[in-house]
């Protein structure tokens, strides 16, 4: 089975849960093989702002996951772009993703896939906007500190998962998601390349859905 996973605040109670059921049931996941999303170009693994970072507090340290079969893209890389294309090839090579779980941005991104990127990208590294910059700022101590590019799947990748979860939460959420269902599938709004999908659960909390 391939996960695929995200970051971000809205997914942390989630993970605490899944942690919790998957101990009490005993439920064997060194088969499990992950890939996250997204990462920051320029934080490495310790960095405590890099996604992978937060996946090893969140989630991998609490469970006996087999370390080789967790994949986040290598914010350190040499070569950012070689990387991003292998990363693509290494989810098709684990079968393709059997779930993806989604967070939104407020500028409606999924990854990193920033308003106008095309639905038919590949994983790639991209120009974070300042909206972005911004929301993520919080987790940061001087908004300098900010990473101005990330790598992140494209949404072609994201779109070909099985299945698909977004989770969305806060009223600062709440106009995307409006613009989210009743809009049509349009690139000024990355999280509507989901209209192209066939089996995608969207859960909100009553702040996140206060728009619709
Ligand atoms: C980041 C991540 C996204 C995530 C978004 C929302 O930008 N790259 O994958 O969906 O944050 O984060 P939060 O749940 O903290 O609102």
């Amino acid at each position: 089975m391939a996960l695929g996973l995200a970051t971000g605040s809205t997914q942390e109670s989630l993970y605490a849960q899944l942690v919790r059921l998957i101990r009490q049931r005993s439920i064997d996941v060194s088969k499990l093989t992950t890939f996250n999303l997204d990462e920051y170009i320029g934080l490495g693994e310790w960095h405590r702002q890099s996604y992978r970072y937060y996946m090893h507090e969140h989630l991998f340290k609490h469970l006996p996951l087999s370390r080789q079969r967790l994949h986040v893209p290598d914010g350190l890389a040499d070569n950012p772009e070689k990387a991003c294309q292998a990363y693509s090839e290494a989810i098709r090579a684990a079968g393709g993703l059997d779930f993806q779980l989604l967070g939104i941005g407020s500028n409606g991104h999924i990854g990193f896939n920033e308003p106008y990127t095309p639905f038919s990208s590949r994983t790639h590294t991209v120009a974070l906007s300042d909206q972005t910059r911004l929301d993520n700022g919080r987790f940061f101590s001087a908004h300098s500190e900010v990473p101005t590019h990330a790598m992140t799947l494209g949404i072609q990748d994201i779109l070909e998962a099985r299945e698909i979860m977004l989770l969305a939460t806060g009223r600062h959420k709440a106009d995307t998601m409006a613009q989210l269902y009743h809009g049509d599938a349009n690139e000024a709004l990355p999280a509507s390349a989901l209209k192209h999908h066939h089996n995608v659960t969207i859960v909100m909390d009553r702040e996140a859905a206060s728009g619709l």
